[in-house]
């Protein structure tokens, strides 16, 4: 399986911040957006990412993929060269995914849980052995701002609508999917919707179509956050703040994981904190390199 995660869009709910920078380098408390989806696929072993950039952020991530390079991952990047929607960004990444399983995170999602990797590594599984696509539903109060999955009793799709005006359940189809190698031929026979784009849902409502759509509910003890607003934005990075302090562990810290991976060893560890020791996040990741008890 192979990482897709889409960096590019317009932002244009997080101006004037984004009429700058691109959102997903934005700071989710004390590390860049991206690193949160970058985590997830970390936490799966994966170890391919294409990123879909908008033209002319190109250079800024050749300086984040030596990072990440160091780490033991294998980025590559491809450009979209116009905000057509989420389906588009998908098809560009075709040449790296054709004939793969595709975990496609959208880079402004942070999604934190209680034995969140084995619940995606299970999804993985599934596309993986039996194909098909898996999305996760999260209850929210707004739901005609997201893809709307429904749902009957025994947990069977029904239906998936993207931003509906009268949505039949409250449980938003978060930016985070499991995708057999059809999306992209059904990415292609995506028409464009009332907004102007080719939606994700789209696609998955053409899986729905062929009953190979599954459905996996996020309930209590996840956090699911779209920080693509000034507030969700906010509340993210507050989020991430407490649950790390409280803890006295780090989310998405990818030199963290990549050390626990195996990836990197002592040594590339305690280097990688060296231009960070100014920081909480330098201490920490000495710290982990010091530690003599492992901590979950
Ligand atoms: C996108 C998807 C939507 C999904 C949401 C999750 O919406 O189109 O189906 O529920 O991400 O973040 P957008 O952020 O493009 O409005």
């Amino acid at each position: 399986m192979k990482a897709v995660i889409l960096a590019g869009g317009s932002g244009t709910r997080l101006y004037p911040c984004t009429e700058l920078i691109n959102k997903h380098l934005l700071p989710i408390y004390n590390k860049p957006m991206l690193y949160y989806p970058i985590s997830l696929a970390m936490l799966l072993k994966i170890k391919e990412i294409v990123f879909v950039l908008n033209p002319g952020d190109e250079e800024v991530f050749k300086k984040i993929f030596i990072r990440l390079k160091r780490l033991g991952l294998n980025p590559d990047f491809v450009i979209q060269e116009k905000p057509r929607g989420l389906a588009d960004a998908l098809l560009k990444a075709e040449p790296y995914v054709k004939n793969s399983t595709i975990f496609l995170l959208l880079g402004d999602n942070l999604l934190y849980g209680h034995d969140l990797i084995n619940v995606l590594a299970e999804a993985k599984k599934e596309v993986e052995e039996n194909g098909g696509a898996t999305v996760f539903g999260y209850y929210v109060h707004d739901p005609h701002r997201f893809g709307i999955v429904e749902f009957d009793r025994a947990g069977k799709v029904l239906s998936i609508e993207e931003k509906p005006k009268n949505p039949k359940s409250h449980y938003a189809a978060i930016g985070i999917y499991f995708l057999d190698s059809k999306a992209l031929e059904f990415a292609k026979r995506v028409k464009p919707s009332h907004r102007g784009e080719l939606e994700i849902t789209s696609v998955l409502e053409q899986y729905l179509q062929q009953g190979i759509l599954r459905v996996k509910l996020l309930g209590r003890g996840f956090a699911w956050f779209d920080a693509g607003t000034h507030d969700s934005f906010l509340e993210a990075g507050e989020f991430v703040a407490t649950i790390e302090r409280k803890t006295g562990l780090m989310i998405a810290c990818l030199e963290e994981i990549a050390y626990r991976n195996g990836w990197i060893n002592k040594e590339e560890l305690l280097e990688l904190a060296e231009p960070l020791k100014k920081t909480a996040y330098g201490k920490y990741l000495k710290r982990i390199a010091e530690e003599k008890f492992y901590a979950l």
